[in-house]
């Protein structure tokens, strides 16, 4: 089997970590990394020496796609640049998988499809949380049928002051960015939902404020480094106790003002931090979510509510407490006829980022031979579904409205494709 000679653009954490060190340490025999793309060139440098790799490194995708010709290209850039890249990859004649969110706006989401399109070529999403074991396990109960008829989902995700934070230093913390949380953080919420549900998002609404960080914060400086309230700052982050993100980020911001530790307190941020958001599917069932970025916690709560009975599960990331190595899963019958009225369903805690999830999507996308039985390969359709149910959320935010997502991209909406096609009610 023929390895496949992939580009990498983008080395920031994840493209140094999951995308090139960790790629190459696990799937070696199915992958060589060719050339590295990465604008700042100290921090290109200084991953590349992290990846352990000889790779050519360029500033700029088009030179290295004239010169190295790449089978694959890995997208790992902030979220706004994602569509120029991966428009450029596929008519360069090559595969993408892109990082998430697949995009940021409508007329991105249009230029990917569009050149997917018109290329042939494939672009795979990267959405890691399908493939964490307890997420398989909940689909595979809920193909089953074993909760009858899905007709409402309760779905609240906690970020802790120290994940949630980070969001508010850098460049997701400008919609024109990231196109807010809804879109960069919750892109992978709502994509669980769809493949979950099997269906396509309908009418969203939405509340969303600024609580806590930005213009809410009792003080700012221009960075933690050199902020004068560091000491009296229950946000302050010391870059130089990370060796890694010191390495990768500090020296090289010199080159390019790109600070990893900006004040959670910038007057300018302009995303919200706190989300709720309703969701009616097309196939009726009605979602309740939300996002928080400043608990004490990490982890979130999900649960399926059906006409037989309810799937529910509590998932641990981190809190001030212990809690078991494994996860569980409760199936709760409303009329069990001589079953169990209540199944702990328990599922090993896999270690591996996201819930175990990236080891087994990079299994999926690398491996030859791979059966994805429960549909859990992202394409472009998932990709954009997901990124317009993040601005339907983020519209109804600011307008007060509920958005229908027909309105936002009639042409996805109705493309004929199972999950669109409405379900009488
Ligand atoms: N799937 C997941 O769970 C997951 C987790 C973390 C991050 N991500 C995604 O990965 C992407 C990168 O995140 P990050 O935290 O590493 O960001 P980062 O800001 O740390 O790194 C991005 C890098 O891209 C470089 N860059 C910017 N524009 C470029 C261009 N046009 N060409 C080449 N290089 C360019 C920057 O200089 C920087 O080094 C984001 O889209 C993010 O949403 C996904």
């Amino acid at each position: 089997m023929e390895k496949r000679r992939f580009a990498l653009i983008g080395t920031g954490n994840r493209g140094t970590t999951m995308w090139g060190k960790d790629l190459l340490a696990g799937w070696r025999e199915h992958v060589d990394l060719t050339a590295i793309v990465e604008k700042n060139p100290l921090r290109g440098e200084r991953a590349r020496n992290m990846i352990g790799s000889n790779a050519p490194l360029y500033a700029n995708i088009d030179s290295m796609l004239a010169e190295q010709k790449p089978d694959l290209a890995i997208v790992c850039t902030p979220d706004q640049t994602h569509d120029d890249i991966i428009v450029r990859a596929l008519e360069s004649g090559i595969d993408v998988i892109t990082e998430k969110p697949m995009t940021t706006s409508v007329e991105k989401i249009r230029r990917i499809l569009d050149a997917e399109k018109r290329t042939g070529r494939r672009v795979d999403v990267s959405f890691n949380y399908r493939y964490a074991p307890t997420a398989a396990r909940i689909k595979e109960l809920l193909n089953a049928g074993e909760i009858g008829r899905v007709t409402s989902v309760d779905f609240h995700w906690y970020l802790n002051t120290k994940h949630g934070a980070d969001y508010f230093r850098r460049w997701h913390a400008y919609t024109e960015n990231s196109g807010s949380l809804f879109v960069h953080k919750a892109t992978h919420h709502f994509d669980l939902l769809n493949w979950y549900l099997d269906s396509d998002p309908e009418a969203v609404t939405s509340f969303a404020d600024l609580q806590n960080y930005g213009r809410k914060g009792p003080f700012r400086g221009p960075r933690c480094k050199l902020c004068p309230h560091a000491h009296e700052c229950d946000y302050y982050f010391d870059i130089e106790k990370d060796p890694f993100l010191d390495q990768l980020y500090e020296d090289p911001s010199k080159i390019d003002g790109y600070f990893r530790d900006g004040c959670v307190f910038r007057e300018d941020i302009d995303i919200p931090d706190t989300m709720v958001v309703s969701i009616r599917y097309r196939n009726n069932v009605h979602v309740s979510y939300s996002l928080n970025t400043f608990q004490p916690i990490e982890g979130h709560h999900l649960a399926f509510n059906g006409t037989k009975g309810r799937i529910e599960i509590r998932q641990y990331e981190a809190q001030p407490w212990e809690e078991p190595k494994e996860d569980t899963i409760l199936l709760i019958r409303n009329f069990p006829n001589g079953r169990q009225a209540v199944e702990r369903i328990v599922v090993p805690h896999f270690t591996g980022g996201h819930y175990g999830g990236d080891d087994r999507m990079r299994n999926m996308i690398f491996k030859p031979d791979m059966e994805d039985r429960l549909g859990q390969r992202a394409g472009t359709r998932a990709g954009a579904m997901s990124v317009l149910c993040g601005i339907a959320a983020l519209t109804s935010s600011r307008t007060g409205k509920v958005v229908d997502i027909a309105e936002l991209m009639p042409e996805l909406a109705n493309d004929g494709s199972p999950n669109s096609l409405r379900t009488p009610r």
